[in-house]
């Protein structure tokens, strides 16, 4: 089963007169296990799609079912953590405090409770601000808690709007390690962000998503091969070959990747030659999403 299946999402924002068609006719599915990104540009529909899978809002048309249960049900959200888009706490409450009240709503007694958030509020590098209310948190202090209080109850299944917004990147760098850790427990973690290299680091799929319509689901590791342009080959060897001569006696040649196998068998055709390394030249995820979000303008 997946754990969560989106089904003709589609949801209309009406206000007063006017409407705004924020998703239309979304569907696809995060399978358990995977960490799963959500990529698309500002007004996409990304928070609306996740404010959905949370129950905050009630589908237009079609349907959201966590573990195969309509997220229409809070049962379905009983093992589900989430961290909102800027989130926001009730700020007289301390860090310890917000985390603690997250796990007793969650079923868990209280002395686990106290231990699991002071690992966790030392994990996250918020230890000494444990007591202090939440309002003295600066911005990447609070949405650190929030993930915290997110996770705290062991869930099967997280939720992230921009988890790593504003976060400075140690941070960032801390999260993904909990990210990954948490994946190794097998837990499912569906985020969408802006931040290429966190997306291209940690997921095994994307969904890439522009005003309210899916443009595609995208395998990580595709996305990685499609986007070689060429290879870089270095060798030794008394050769003549149009290269460049770095030190050591190491010469470069740079080729398209369908050249590649050309080159080298040429390379051998002249003499005696050693490969030292063959590079490939990727083309960075950035610049591969930009032309995505582009095309689909012109598509759509
Ligand atoms: N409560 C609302 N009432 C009316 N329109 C809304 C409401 N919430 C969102 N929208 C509109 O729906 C569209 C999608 O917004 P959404 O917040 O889902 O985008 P997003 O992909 O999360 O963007 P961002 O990357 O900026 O967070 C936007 O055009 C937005 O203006
Ligand atoms: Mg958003």
């Amino acid at each position: 089963m997946n754990a969560i299946k989106i089904n003709n999402f589609t949801k209309i924002y009406k206000r007063k007169s006017k409407k705004v068609n924020a998703v239309k006719n979304l569907s696809f599915a995060i399978n358990q296990g995977e960490i799963f990104g959500f990529l698309g540009p500002n007004g996409a529909g990304k928070s609306t799609t996740i404010k959905a899978i949370m129950g905050l809002i009630t589908p237009t048309k079609g349907e959201i079912l966590i573990n195969g249960v309509s997220s229409q049900n809070p049962q379905s959200r009983k093992k589900v953590g989430y961290l909102p888009e800027n989130p926001s706490f009730i700020d007289s409450l301390s860090g310890l405090d917000l985390l603690l009240f997250s796990a007793t709503m969650h079923g868990i007694d209280k002395k686990t409770a106290k231990v699991q958030a002071y690992k966790l509020l030392e994990e996250l590098g918020l230890k000494d601000a444990a007591k202090r209310p939440i309002r003295t948190y600066s911005k990447g202090m609070v949405q650190k808690v929030g993930f915290a209080a997110s996770i705290i109850f062991d869930p099967d299944i997280l939720i992230l709007d921009e988890p790593m917004s504003g976060l400075d990147p140690i941070s960032r760098y801390e999260f993904k390690n909990k990210f990954k850790e948490l994946k190794q427990k097998g837990k499912t973690i569906f985020f969408s962000s802006h931040i290429i290299p966190d997306v291209e680091d940690l997921c095994n799929r994307i969904a890439v998503i522009n005003r309210g319509s899916l443009i595609d689901i995208f395998e990580m590791e595709s996305i990685k091969v499609l986007s070689t342009s060429g290879y870089e080959i270095f060798f030794k060897g008394n050769v003549c070959f149009d290269s460049e001569v770095l030190p050591g006696e190491i010469k470069k040649i740079t080729v398209p990747s369908k050249d590649l196998l050309n080159t080298l068998e040429n390379l051998k055709s002249k003499g005696e030659v050693e490969i030292v390394s063959i590079n490939p030249l990727q083309e960075d995820l950035e610049t591969i999403f930009v032309e995505i979000i582009n095309k689909s303008k012109i598509n759509g």
